[in-house]
């Protein structure tokens, strides 16, 4: 199957503070490769702070690379204008907060048809049609909510809303940012429903970044498990969430576990430490927090196939 997207050590550094405070370089995307077939779902999960949304921008042309290489639909991404069009066009982005994404003083209608009219896409005459068709693909009826307000919608609709505008303008590829994670609970499968629904309709490629692994198994196919900027584990999404092998990916899946009420008195077993004070860019970037650790993870442990389009990081032979 052809890749829509191909991304191949991709690295971002960022250097924070300066005036009155000590310069601090944070390796936000540390050589970074991964690859989303057409019409599937890449999860790319990690917590706060590993680098998902700058991972998100450098493939949308919003922040540029230090190095690495961003093939998009055959295109190589850089700082040619043509190429930035292109990926700013067919790849849309679906932001945690709606209200980033959405200006608060435009109606619905204007909201869903504005990248209609900066893309310029389908002709004036026709684009009415095409924001109503994007707001029915999104389960809105469009005679109820076009001339509304964001405010006047529940955080769900908000959020379909945000949805229908990604893909009002038929993109290849979305990338979703934590699409769920400010809605109420009750109304996240049925977001994560819809986002799989639009692509066997469409065909859309996404990127779907999160970092609660319980919602990744709804919409992905594969996933790429992110840590302080670099790739710890990657595979078919059924094959990691079932036997997590790397150490963080275990710890994430043990924050998500259901509680067994025959267990309630017994300690939930948490595999990971609190951190030590270590210099996190030499060797594994986890072992500060592994309780695996072992004298050899001083060193930097590469992305090894272990499996069926399965890789890990770690040279500690676990489960
Ligand atoms: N524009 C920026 N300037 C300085 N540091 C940044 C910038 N953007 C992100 N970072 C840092 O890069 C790291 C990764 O951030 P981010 O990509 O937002 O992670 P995530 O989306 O996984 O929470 C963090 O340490 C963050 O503080
Ligand atoms: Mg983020």
């Amino acid at each position: 199957m052809e890749e829509i997207l191909s991304v191949k050590n991709l690295k971002k550094y960022f250097t924070k503070g300066g005036f009155m405070r000590q310069k601090e370089t944070v390796r936000a995307v540390d050589g970074v490769s991964l690859s989303i077939k057409k019409g599937q779902t890449l999860v790319l999960a990690g917590e706060s702070g590993s680098g998902k949304t700058t991972m998100a921008r450098l493939i949308l042309g919003a922040v540029e690379p230090d190095s690495g290489e961003i093939i998009f639909d055959n295109t190589e991404i850089n700082t040619d204008t043509s190429s930035l069009k292109k990926i700013r066009k067919e790849c849309q982005m679906i932001h945690q907060d709606p209200y980033a994404s959405i200006d608060p003083r435009m109606k619905v209608f204007d909201i869903v048809r504005e990248p209609l009219d900066i893309h310029g896409i389908g002709r004036p005459s026709e684009r009415r049609e095409m924001v109503f068709d994007a707001l029915r693909d999104v389960k809105i009826n469009p005679d109820d909510v076009a001339s509304k307000y964001p405010h006047m919608l529940s955080g769900g609709q908000r959020q379909r809303v945000v949805i229908a505008r990604s893909i009002a303008t038929k993109p290849k590829m979305v990338i979703a940012d934590e699409p769920v994670s400010m809605l109420d609970v009750s109304v996240r499968v049925g977001v994560l429903e819809l986002i799989k629904e639009l692509q066997n309709k469409h065909g859309i490629s996404f990127l779907y970044i999160t970092h609660d692994l319980s919602t990744a198994r709804y919409v992905g196919h594969f996933i790429s498990i992110l840590y302080l900027g670099k790739i710890v584990e990657v595979g078919n999404i059924g094959d990691v969430l079932l036997q997590p092998k790397h150490p963080y990916t275990q710890a994430l899946m043990d924050s998500i576990s259901e509680p067994n009420p025959n267990n309630l008195h017994s300690e939930k077993k948490i595999r990971i430490n609190s951190p030590l004070d270590i210099d996190v860019y030499h060797g594994c970037r986890f072992r500060a927090r592994c309780p695996y650790a072992i004298e050899k993870c001083k060193q930097e442990p590469s992305l090894e196939q272990v499996g069926n389009q399965r890789s890990v990081a770690c040279f500690v032979e676990i489960n």
